[in-house]
């Protein structure tokens, strides 16, 4: 194994046409999907015209809940890949066992400061040093429908209110068509649980209830509303949820087979993927009551000390690549997400793309512009799994009632 990668490092050198200047990178992600996958070959790419050689770490599921388990097996055993995707707390929560590069010489070669906005930057920190590149801007509380679905069932306008979504549904159901897609995993429950959240609560309740874990907030009477909203949205799925995909969801609208689906704009990396066209065959909405708010995700690469001369040339070169104009394009083109350095051109990009970078910045100024919990980005890796599992357990079991939805989420959010 070590001698291939030697000849293949060896390879690249001879390609580059320069001597030591080449490394290897292993990159460890969790994009395995069809619009996802298409997102991360553009970063080969890109890394193999500089001459280094790309070994490719993918491990399948989304959000990367598994992606996380495998890293921590490698960093425990001294043997940590030279990237991996890891995004909000966890960041720092890896910065602070000293396992992280140090990526200050080429953040500062590049500007880095200047290109993001701070709200970023302070999470790609930890005391004062860049330990992680950015990738981009996701926006999570999205509503794709599929256009011919919603005609077919006489649904004429998208809802912007969840009682309009439920008339909708309802109207779909009555077209023997099934309402809304979705999947089989916590994160993906949240995801809709964090939309209507933020739909019924608002910002403020956002806030209180899912980032500060305010026990007054979490008991209070919208947490019941938010509960009822939540569980009257399971109505609306399918049998054959369970154990499903979060990109098998997004198929079975871009299939007509369904109407609506919750789930953040990497979704739109599906339908771009199968040459779908916004506006045409789906539609992108704020989910109901959250246009003037905005779940952000930002994806992003951490960098793990490595001795290798190679290899840290190449990571430098890693980190330089992220947050180049080329990458950026490209990548959020086929990713379904925006660039989140600042002031690249947005001409190539729909019009969902286009929404949500206006809507990134006014949020921003407004207030409207909150973390997601679902997507990490928000509270500690420890409390974020546990108030998860709380709202599974929620969904799957109608024997839950709602008062005592509210108490185990409650008693989830206190986990330290
Ligand atoms: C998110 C991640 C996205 C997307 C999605 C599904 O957490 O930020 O990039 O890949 O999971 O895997």
């Amino acid at each position: 194994m070590l001698k291939l990668s030697k000849l293949a490092t060896a390879v690249a050198l001879v390609v580059a046409g320069s001597a030591a200047v080449a490394g290897e990178v292993e990159v460890l992600h969790y994009w395995t999907s069809g619009g996802e996958a298409k997102s991360v070959a553009e970063l080969k790419k890109i890394m193999q015209a500089k001459g280094h050689v790309w070994k490719d770490f993918a491990v399948a599921g989304g959000a990367g809940d598994n992606a996380a388990t495998v890293l921590k097996s490698r960093v425990v055993s001294g043997n940590p890949p030279a990237a991996a995707q890891i995004k909000g707390p966890a960041i720092q929560e890896w910065a602070a066992e000293g396992v992280l590069a140090n990526l200050d010489a080429t953040a500062k070669a590049e500007k880095w400061d200047e290109l993001l906005p701070k709200v970023v930057a302070d999470v790609m920190k930890y005391k004062g040093n860049y330990v992680a590149a950015p990738v981009n801007v996701h926006r999570v509380n999205w509503m794709w429908a599929n256009s011919a679905v919603l005609k077919k069932a006489g649904v004429t306008s998208t809802p912007k209110t969840w009682d309009e979504f439920f008339a909708a549904a309802e109207k779909v159901k009555k077209a023997g068509l099934i309402p809304v897609a979705h999947g089989g995993q916590n994160w993906q429950d949240f995801t809709t649980f964090e939309s209507v959240a933020l739909g019924v609560g608002g910002t403020k309740f956002y806030n209180d209830a899912l980032i500060k874990l305010d026990e007054k907030a979490l008991t209070s009477a919208t947490m019941t509303k938010v509960l009822e909203t939540f569980r009257k949205i399971k109505g609306y799925t399918d049998a054959a949820a369970p154990g499903r995909d979060w990109n098998l969801a997004t198929a079975m609208v871009i299939q007509e087979k369904a109407a609506f689906q919750f789930m953040g704009d990497w979704a739109k990396g599906e339908f771009s993927a199968a040459g779908k066209v916004p506006g045409k065959d789906y539609i992108c909405a704020a989910a109901p009551g959250t246009s003037n708010a905005y779940t952000f995700n930002v994806d992003s690469f951490a960098m793990y000390k490595l001795k290798d001369a190679g290899a840290q040339k190449a990571q430098g070169d890693l980190a330089a690549s992220i947050m180049g104009t080329e990458f950026q394009e490209v990548f959020n083109l086929n990713k379904g997400s925006i660039p989140v350095r600042l002031n690249m051109k947005m001409d190539k990009f729909d019009d969902c793309a286009k929404t949500s970078a206006k809507d990134f910045v006014d949020t921003a100024k407004s207030g409207g512009l909150v973390p997601s919990v679902a997507h990490g980005m928000a509270i500690k890796p420890a409390a974020e799994g546990a108030i998860k599992d709380a709202v599974s357990q929620f969904w799957n079991d109608d024997k839950i009632s709602v008062a005592d939805g509210v108490k185990n989420i409650a008693k989830a959010a206190a986990t330290k």
